[in-house]
């Protein structure tokens, strides 16, 4: 296990902003931290990186306590805080050679140059930090969180606020870095957790109410079954309908058109089809109706 965070509690004030918190996270896996505002991303993320101590738990990043807060253990992780703090008056090669220094990197030179290779930031690496696009703001933030070599990848939004094409830039970079690394990262966009994670938590009021694979994502439908709009071209018998293996709920929504409601995970299409034929009914239209993930999301944290 890359990171275990067991039974995680954070207060502020009175606020419980994290409440009994736990889930491991798979070296190598790529897992998306999804949840609405103020859900408690990046309070989880500031405590597994050792910035912020947890009220009460335990986190253990490779096998190191993280209330150690040891240079061992930071070495380890590379973290892209929130709103991406950098030195904007520092030019990128500098800003990346004072963190390799840091962290005691020998070969200074060579591995900046490595890490600005890797990144793409090679060609805008002699300009100041602030005369950098977002894109490339972002760019600079995940060097150096890349340049201790760390096996875990901590990006708290990694995509926030860039353009459309700088997001697919710095996504597909993502998914290139991940392919030796474990990383968690949040966000507000479940595309992008389609488009780049293994593994969805989705956290909301400081809890976890889903952890799933990312591809189960959009049968994870919140327990309400899926609907399939029907016409035919004269009315069936609705009784015999509902007798339908998976069918839930049939219900009449105008003339010869019903509102077929199925158990999730069963797809009863195939059977309604032959039933139509058995019954010489002709099937004007069959929608399956899927619920997109941003309904998902949203009946998950409301
Ligand atoms: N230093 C702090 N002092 C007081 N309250 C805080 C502090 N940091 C976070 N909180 C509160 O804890 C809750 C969780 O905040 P957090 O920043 O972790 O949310 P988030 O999921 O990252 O949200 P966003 O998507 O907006 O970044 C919020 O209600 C926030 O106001
Ligand atoms: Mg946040």
């Amino acid at each position: 296990m890359s990171v275990i965070v067991k039974n995680v509690t954070r207060y502020f004030g009175k606020q419980k902003a994290l409440d009994d918190v736990s889930f491991s996270i798979n070296s190598g896996e790529i897992v998306g931290f999804l949840g609405p505002n103020g859900a408690g991303k990046s309070t989880m993320m500031k405590i597994i990186t050792g910035y912020l101590p947890a009220s009460s738990g335990e986190v253990s990043v490779c096998n190191i306590p993280v209330r150690d807060y040891s240079l061992e253990l930071r070495k380890r992780i590379g973290y892209l805080p929130e709103h991406n703090p950098l030195y904007l008056d520092m030019y990128v090669r500098e800003y990346l050679e004072m963190v390799a220094g840091i962290y005691k990197i020998s070969g200074i030179k060579q591995k900046v140059k490595e890490i600005t290779d890797r990144t793409g930031l090679a060609p805008e690496a002699h300009k100041k930090i602030g005369a950098l696009s977002k894109g490339y703001r972002q760019r600079v933030g995940l060097a150096q969180a890349l340049i201790p070599d760390p096996d875990v990848l901590i990006l708290d939004e990694p995509t926030t606020g860039l353009d459309p094409n700088q997001i697919l830039e710095v996504r597909s970079l993502i998914t290139e870095i991940g392919r030796d690394k474990t990383i968690m990262l949040s966000t507000h966009i479940m595309q992008e957790v389609e488009a780049i994670c293994e593994r969805v938590i989705i956290i909301n009021n400081g809890k976890i109410v889903a952890d799933e694979k990312a591809y189960n994502l959009s049968s994870l439908n919140a327990g309400s079954g899926i609907t399939i709009t029907v016409e035919f071209d004269v009315k069936p018998d609705l009784e015999k309908l509902k007798l339908l293996k998976g069918v839930f709920a049939v219900e009449e929504t105008g003339e010869n058109k019903l509102l077929i409601t199925s158990e999730p995970g069963i797809d009863v299409r195939p059977d309604i089809f032959r039933f139509a034929v058995r019954n010489e009914l002709v099937l004007l239209e069959i929608i399956q109706e899927e619920k997109d993930l941003e309904s998902i999301f949203h009946d998950l944290t409301m």
